[in-house]
């Protein structure tokens, strides 16, 4: 059982009785009757196979699959023999019904807008598939993204599709060091990124990170640099396409690097116009081709590159966005999620895409320039439906009504959540004033993993709870066990599993398999997946997610592995040891706090106190990105340990929420050590 897993701790008294009859009009105007529901959930409880074959027809292949399970715990294959591209089923598909359809819709945070159609993503995405195979590029290799949220974003992922490169995307706001990381464990040969990206009125230097890194990445060849003044501009390119195909202007090397730099639009340009989608042509690709590779935290140091496949993974998004968001060609959709997590991946490119939607797309802060930039959007472009986390929620929650209130917004018929619970008072605020009291929440719990969403409600059918994602979607065996694998009781906190395979489910870690099959499938015999979360379900079946009961921390709806946080802290050369807890956050939903032990020869006269606290802060943000940055620091002797030496957690958790330590601590090495740091929380005030 994981490390910290302790199921007699579950919080169970969230408690919230109120139940909002499911939306009529959803029902009414639902792409599935609720008739339809009723059989695709019989059909997911009857034959789960069954199900996902008959979702999987609603893509296009070049070959049909001829088994729709390979199952060999923890490894599956879903579609086995089947031949499949991503990009054919996120564009060229749409080309005969929708070519002018807006695919796209993008403002940069200092306002630009700019407007894909089907047909001109598809004219970007087969040229950049182009440009990208000229710098040798085969399918199977491996392409890291690290880029602002502009529509090149999209444009580069589908590129990479289309080709069979393996993208792997880095969020931008990720340091030079994580980036390294990330492309020598994938062995990316290229890497498409800006020269800088816009958030809260400054630039984020996206090339200067890429130029660090790049030394230190044998595998890379080329970087790709988009200039962000041009972004969202099909222009420079379409002007040189009526011409004649431009040589690729001498590349200069990247920094101190080898690495050759290519301007973006001088790639697009050297392709011959009329050459484009013979040299832009999708890739026929097996069902099982790797699509992405997606770097998540975990309870080690080293965060673990997630596998996802073709066929299962379009599956497994393309039938959620379906049945959660019920996307019709009139909606215009938003996710705010950046496409560097997996919710950027599933539900901001390949999910609504795959259908044929228009997707709203943002650059920016949400604060900037004035503090209601989100709903002067969603009134401009008449969003109809907006999917973001609550750790947002909470933030425009404290900013006031007053925002929202300014603004029209009418046009929303549909609210999702994302990434974190959401508290009851959050999700009336939404519900009330950005929903109008008129739009249902969708509360979507899913993970990296899992590549779409596994509970939710579906809007036409299920009756919402707040503060619980409802029900599994059909197709998924989700269950609460305890640590024998039994059902919990009703009521009671136990271990939330995946008792069966899915298509969209992870299919390793990349180069780690062992690591893939401890971490996930080693808790629970039978190839039961292990979610890493407690939950408790309730008289109705509806599952409550209670956090994580392993060492990862959901920062603002972002996973983070305390010790990742932790190498980062021990790195700095005037640590001995480090210990960091998550504490509750009334608006990230955790924070991050360290208990940090210096080395003899440093320590520190009370006097240094604050800028050594900076100074680790700081070096945790260049190790791994400001999403890491401890909300607090304390310097202390010594950590509290048990006699076997291992650091007990649980009093750092107690002492970092309530300053004082209640439990049981018998087993404590030192008992000095808690009278210590309960001292200096007290000094702390
Ligand atoms: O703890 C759960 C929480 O986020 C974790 C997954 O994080 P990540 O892989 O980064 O993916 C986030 C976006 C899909 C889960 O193990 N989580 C996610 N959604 C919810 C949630 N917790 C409660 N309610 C949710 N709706």
């Amino acid at each position: 059982m994981t490390e910290t897993a302790n199921p007699g701790t579950f919080d169970v008294t969230l408690r919230e009785n109120r139940v909002f009859p499911p939306s009529r009009s959803f029902a009414e105007k639902s792409a599935y009757s609720l008739s339809d529901l009723q059989r695709l959930r019989e059909l997911g409880a009857r034959d789960i196979e069954g199900y996902w074959a008959e979702a999987a027809r609603d893509l296009t292949w070049f070959q049909k699959w001829n088994r729709i399970l390979e199952w060999q715990p923890p490894f599956s294959k879903w579609f086995v023999g089947g031949r499949i591209n991503a990009s054919v089923n996120c564009l060229d598909r749409h080309l005969a019904t929708r070519p002018n359809q807006a695919a796209l819709i993008w403002e940069g945070e200092p306002g630009e807008c700019s407007t894909f159609t089907y047909a001109e993503l598809h004219r970007q995405v087969e040229n950049l598939t182009a440009g990208l195979r000229q710098l040798g590029l085969k399918a199977g290799d491996r392409v890291a993204i690290y880029m602002p949220m502009v529509p090149e974003a999209t444009v580069a992922m589908l590129a990479c599709a289309r080709g069979g490169f393996t993208h792997t995307v880095v969020f931008g706001g990720f340091s030079s060091e994580s980036l390294k990381d990330r492309i020598n464990d994938a062995e990316a040969k290229v890497v498409i990124t800006a020269d800088f990206g816009w958030r809260k009125g400054g630039r984020v230097q996206l090339l200067e990170q890429v130029a660090a890194a790049a030394s230190f990445c044998a595998t890379l060849t080329h970087a790709v640099v988009l200039q962000r003044e041009h972004a969202g501009q099909l222009t420079p390119q379409v002007r040189r396409s009526f011409q004649t195909r431009r040589d690729l202007s001498v590349l200069s090397s990247l920094g101190e690097s080898k690495v050759k730099k290519v301007d973006w639009h001088e790639l697009m340009a050297s392709i011959d116009p009329r050459e484009v989608s013979r040299l832009g042509r999708p890739e026929e690709l097996d069902s099982e081709h790797p699509l992405f590779i997606l770097y998540t935290s975990g309870t080690t140091g080293k965060p673990k590159g997630i596998v996802h496949s073709t066929g299962g993974y379009l599956v497994g998004a393309l039938r959620s966005t379906k049945l959660v968001f019920d996307l019709k060609p009139t909606d215009v959709y938003w996710c705010t999620a950046d496409i560097g997590w997996v919710t950027g991946h599933s539900y901001v490119v390949y999910g609504p895409l795959a259908v044929g939607a228009t997707v709203f797309m943002y650059e920016g802060a949400p604060t900037t320039p004035e503090n209601d930039r989100f709903w002067a959007m969603i009134e401009r472009h008449r969003v109809s439906i907006l999917y973001t986390a609550p750790t947002a929620i909470r933030a425009f929650m404290r900013l006031g009504d007053q925002f929202p209130q300014s603004r029209d917004l009418s046009s929303l018929r549909l609210l999702g959540t994302v990434g974190e619970p959401i508290n009851p008072g959050a999700w009336t605020w939404y519900h009330d004033q950005i929903g109008g009291g008129r739009c249902p929440i969708v509360d979507t719990f899913w993970q990296t993993e899992t590549g779409s969403i596994v509970i939710s409600p579906i809007p036409a059918e299920t009756a919402l709870k707040p503060g619980s994602a409802t029900r599994p979607l059909p197709g998924y065996d989700v269950e609460v066990v305890d640590r024998a694998g039994k059902l919990v009781p009703v009521g009671q906190g136990g271990y939330l599993v995946i008792r069966k395979p899915w298509p969209s489910m992870a299919r390793t870690i990349h180069g780690d398999p062992e690591r893939f099959k401890k971490t996930y499938f080693s808790d629970f015999e039978n190839g039961v997946y292990f979610t890493g979360d407690g939950a408790r379900k309730d008289a109705d079946g509806y599952i409550w997610c209670l956090g994580r009961v392993d060492d990862v921390l959901n920062v603002a709806g972002h996973r983070l592995g305390t010790m990742e946080v932790e190498s980062a802290l021990v790195s700095h050369p005037k640590v001995a040891e480090a210990a960091v807890v998550g504490r509750a956050d009334d608006i990230k939903g955790q924070g991050i706090v360290a208990f940090v032990t210096l080395k003899k020869e440093f320590s520190v006269a009370d006097r240094d106190l604050k800028s050594v606290q900076d100074e680790l802060r700081n070096h945790v943000v260049k190790e791994i990105g400001a999403i890491a940055r401890p909300d607090e620091i304390r310097l202390t002797d010594g950590l509290p340990k048990t006699r076997s030496g291992k650091i007990m957690r649980r009093l750092l958790r107690e002492l970092a929420t309530h300053g004082k330590v209640q439990g049981d601590v018998t087993t404590l090495e030192d008992l000095n050590v808690i009278a210590a740091l309960q001292q200096s929380s007290d000094d702390e005030g």
